[in-house]
């Protein structure tokens, strides 16, 4: 190894890092948990000290005979997340992370009352449960004297950039994720902070995802071993992160994450935003810009049925037990931590619908594998109604592991589905603005082209797609028959 990049995915249940070499081969990956807590229904939070104290035990993990050929750190991360900090750059409170749904009312506020038109015209967005402007609007309501103490705000990944660079800086595709942001001239609005109550001062400076934002701290570089010549490049949102690693980059093309939250994003070279803003429209890593939809809970709901409810931890032999696709009788609304995209509704929950005597555990888990392969579907609905032609796309996350749930996704979405040598779509894509923004590249897309390798594809079959397309009929009528409910839930 001639040069070492390091990207680190900062996740909402663990940091993955991985050590890139200047080929583009990974050398070594590593992972560490965190908590994560959920203090009432709907909320969650997690502790910025963990993502520190674990990322660095997970970074010298990684880098364990190679610190000299460290040469540069960037970032993919879980967006959206509110980190306050004081006048003595202490955490002021726990983050709010990006599945948080305790927002609603401040949603409403600049949505309908300072309107969805003048949001969407700022930003190319409105306002979801979730997103960073309402945490502060909630903070200033219902925490005052923590408010008053802000003296910054920053996103996840850009706290862990903080600690190691000493910079206050962000990234354009993270920032769009504010709802401070104008996402088609890359800059903080005004009238948006206004409307927050937010000071310019608290804001990071903003970079494209592959600059540079600084050396990294000496006291951090003796920490680690490495050279104090190491730089921080800015990185990206865990999406925007994923589709460099997937090499998502051209017009059109099409990424789906399968992680604790599955989104499907689409690389655009051009600005747009979709005419009900239901679809994210957001600074893409290289430059460019990038549609996207948002589910709060895809691989998550796998995760909580099997090893919260079932207590089982082995997934493989639970899913070689679901041998006969599109005909099942039960169907699962993936709505544990309520519904970003297309419903904005934070208010919504899961549900399990049409179980009968004969129904098995394998029904139901195929029923949660398909229930958001459809919520997905959802979002893909949205992206061809406003003019958007796909018929192929990319696929990362833990959830793409499985042979079986990419099977449902090709066939659910009746388009071809191509996986990548390399899993680890945001940390990938991390190492490789790290490799960009120490000049190893002279782009992100000169980066994909060489590093990104397709190693499979699964086709939709024509009869199983069909028997897809009717329960997705049927999949599309059970929210609006349970969204009262779920007001009275
Ligand atoms: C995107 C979003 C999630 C998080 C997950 O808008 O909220 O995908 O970034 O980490």
């Amino acid at each position: 190894m001639e040069a070492g990049f390091v990207g680190i995915d900062l996740g909402t249940s663990s940091v993955k890092l991985i050590l890139m070499d200047e080929t583009g081969h990974i050398e070594r990956t590593v992972s560490k948990e965190y908590p994560l807590s959920f203090p009432k229904p709907g909320w969650s939070e997690q502790s910025p000290y963990d993502w520190y104290t674990q990322s660095m035990a997970g970074l010298k993990e990684l880098i364990a005979g190679f610190e000299d050929k460290v040469k540069g750190i960037s970032f993919g991360g879980q967006m959206h997340g509110l980190v306050v900090l004081d006048e003595k750059d202490e955490v002021i409170r726990p983050a709010i992370l990006w599945n948080d749904g305790r927002t609603t009312k401040e949603c409403e506020y600049l949505n309908n009352t300072i309107g969805r038109d003048v949001i969407s015209a700022e930003t190319g967005n409105i306002a979801f449960a979730g997103f960073t402007a309402p945490k502060l609007l909630w903070m200033k309501e219902n925490e005052p004297d923590l408010f008053a103490k802000i003296v910054k705000i920053m996103l996840p990944k850009d706290y862990l950039a903080y600690r190691l660079s000493g910079v206050h800086a962000t990234d354009v595709s993270d920032a769009s994720g504010m709802l401070l942001f104008d996402v088609k001239n890359r800059d903080w609005s005004d009238k948006m902070c206004e409307i927050c109550s937010v000071k310019k001062e608290w804001l990071a400076k903003i970079f494209e995802s592959y600059e540079v934002i600084g050396n990294i701290k000496e006291d951090v570089a003796a920490e680690l071993g490495v050279s104090k010549d190491v730089k921080i490049i800015a990185g990206a949102g865990d999406n925007a992160a994923a589709a460099i690693g997937t090499g998502t980059v051209g017009n059109g093309d099409c990424n789906i994450s399968l992680g604790t939250s599955g989104t499907i994003f689409i690389s655009s070279d051009t600005y747009s935003v979709d005419d009900k803003n239901a679809l994210h429209s957001f600074a893409h890593a290289n430059g460019k810009f990038h549609l996207m939809g948002c589910m709060l809970s895809a691989a998550s709901c796998n995760q909580w049925w099997m090893g919260d409810i079932l207590k089982d931890k082995d997934f493989a032999a639970a899913q070689a037990g679901i041998t006969e696709l599109g005909k099942n009788h039960v169907y699962f609304l993936p709505y544990l931590m309520g519904e970003r995209s297309p419903h904005n509704d934070a208010d919504a929950r899961a549900a399990f619908v049409g179980m009968s005597m004969d129904s098995t555990r394998e029904d139901m888990l195929q029923a949660i594998y398909e229930g958001v392969a459809f919520g997905i579907r959802d979002s893909f609905e949205v992206a061809k109604a406003s003019g958007i032609k796909i018929d192929r796309t990319k696929i990362c996350g833990g959830g793409a592991k499985s042979p079986l749930w990419r099977r449902i996704m090709a066939n659910v979405l009746n388009i071809s589905v191509d996986s990548i040598e390399s899993e680890e779509g945001p940390a990938l894509g991390g190492a490789m603005l790290a490799a960009v923004g120490c000049g190893y590249f002279a782009s992100v897309e000169e980066a994909a082209s060489k590093i990104v390798k397709v190693i499979g594809t699964v086709e939709p079959e024509a009869e199983l797609a069909a028997l897809y397309e009717e329960r997705y009929k049927t999949f599309k009528k059970i929210y609006p028959a349970l969204k009262a409910i779920y007001k009275e839930l």
